[in-house]
């Protein structure tokens, strides 16, 4: 299945939503460069996928680099040295493009960002770098010797059209309520919102049902900076009050930390060492939950903070998205999934008198089947959403 942001994403600058002015600086920049172009703001607001859009508008070349990929100065001089000054290999123009810049600005390599500088100042063609926060000291460099463009926060009233739209593609059924819930719940990151819907979209018709979990977000940020604490630090105190903000289930706490740690410690050592603390408060875990013994939780937790946070030699300088664990949205989905069949098996039941556990497992098969020729709808009281699951079902 093909992530509807890569689908979606706009092929022009024209389909770029929200930003008018500063679409129009961007393009005016790059077809008549002076300075570098800093152009930073939110995650998920548009602005790599702008760059791209423009570099097809003009038929320029893109040479990106990803500074968050090469972390120092001298290994993006060697990629973008020869970029900057030969010409494009088929004469057309060519714009240069270095993404997620604070990446670059690790305190291993404090002449990161200024010997940056240097080099994209000597190039030919329009260099447009990409950061989140132009106020951060690292860049003030970058800043003083560019011009600064910010994309705001997308505003939800831009964004629900476009959900409407891909929608109206994808033939999905959407109350108005439940997508106006997905745009607010995105706090202008138009990345998630489309993520929200497609999985959301797992229902065929979008109503407020299928959205109840996507206010969650919060929890998310909450827990995603939290690992970030554990993961980057070597420092127990700090380590200690990370879920300190977290309101969340323990158990949630440990499947976060379960998915997330191979992908930042990736030394086998670390990584081993990491699993053995995780499993050590998972044995505490197990028994609180077998003899009540709450005090236990104070081991648990120091093994899922300082116990994780030690388990490293040094610290990664990677910068990963942490992400909630696929394991949780699956057994989301499954719910929900088994949620509609119960449902439905509940509803044959009634009208059957057979056991709802028998209609579960005979009956609705057999009610699908029929329900593609005949109309099953008033005999069992089925709604819209439940006769197209059935239709569907196979
Ligand atoms: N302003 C926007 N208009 C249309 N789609 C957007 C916009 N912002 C983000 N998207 C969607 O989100 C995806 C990620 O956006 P991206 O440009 O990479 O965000 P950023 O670089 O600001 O973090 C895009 O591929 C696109 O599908
Ligand atoms: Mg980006």
């Amino acid at each position: 299945m093909e992530p509807w942001i890569k689908k979606y994403s706009p092929k022009t600058l024209e389909e770029v939503i929200g930003h008018e002015k500063e679409k129009e600086k961007l393009k005016q920049l790059v077809e008549q460069p002076k300075k570098p172009i800093f152009l930073y703001g939110g995650t998920g607001n548009g602005k790599t996928s702008s760059v791209y859009a423009l570099a097809n508008d003009l038929g320029l070349e893109l040479v990106e680099v990803n500074a968050s990929d090469t972390r120092n100065a001298s290994s993006i001089q060697g990629l973008l040295g020869g970029a900057i000054n030969q010409g494009s290999l088929f004469g057309a123009g060519k714009l240069i493009l270095i993404d997620e810049v604070e990446g670059l600005s690790g305190t291993k390599d404090r002449g990161g960002i200024p010997a940056v500088v240097k080099l994209i100042e000597k190039s030919k063609f329009p260099v447009v770098i990409i950061g989140v926060d132009a106020y951060d000291q690292k860049l003030k460099e970058l800043k003083k010797r560019s011009e600064l463009i910010h994309f705001k926060q997308i505003s939800y009233e831009e964004l629900l059209p476009l959900l409407k739209k891909i929608c109206v593609q994808e033939k999905i059924g959407a109350d108005e309520d439940a997508l106006r819930h997905i745009a607010r719940s995105s706090g202008g990151d138009v990345r998630a919102a489309i993520n929200d819907l497609q999985v959301s979209a797992y229902d065929s018709i979008i109503n407020m049902d299928s959205v109840a979990w996507v206010g969650e977000r919060n929890v998310t940020i909450k827990m995603e900076n939290a690992l970030r604490l554990v993961f980057k630090t070597k420092n127990p105190s700090i380590a200690l009050r990370a879920y300190d903000d977290v309101d969340e289930d323990i158990e949630k706490i440990f499947l976060w930390v379960e998915e997330n740690l191979p992908r930042e410690y990736t030394k086998p050592v670390d990584l081993a060492e990491g699993f053995e603390n995780l499993s050590l408060a998972n044995v505490f875990f197990g028994r609180i939950r077998k003899w009540q013994y709450y005090r236990f939780y104070v081991y648990c937790y120091a093994l899922l903070s300082a116990g994780i946070a030690l388990s490293k030699e040094e610290k990664y300088s990677s910068s990963i998205d942490y992400r909630p664990t696929t394991r949780l949205l699956r057994i989301w989905m499954a719910n929900i999934k088994n949620a509609k069949r119960k449902g439905v098996a509940q509803k044959i039941a009634a009208v059957t008198h057979m056991s709802s556990y028998r209609a579960y497992h005979d009956a609705v098969p057999f009610i699908a089947a029929l329900s593609r020729r005949e109309n099953v709808a008033d005999c069992f009281d089925f709604n819209s959403e439940e006769i197209r699951w059935l239709k569907e079902l196979r």
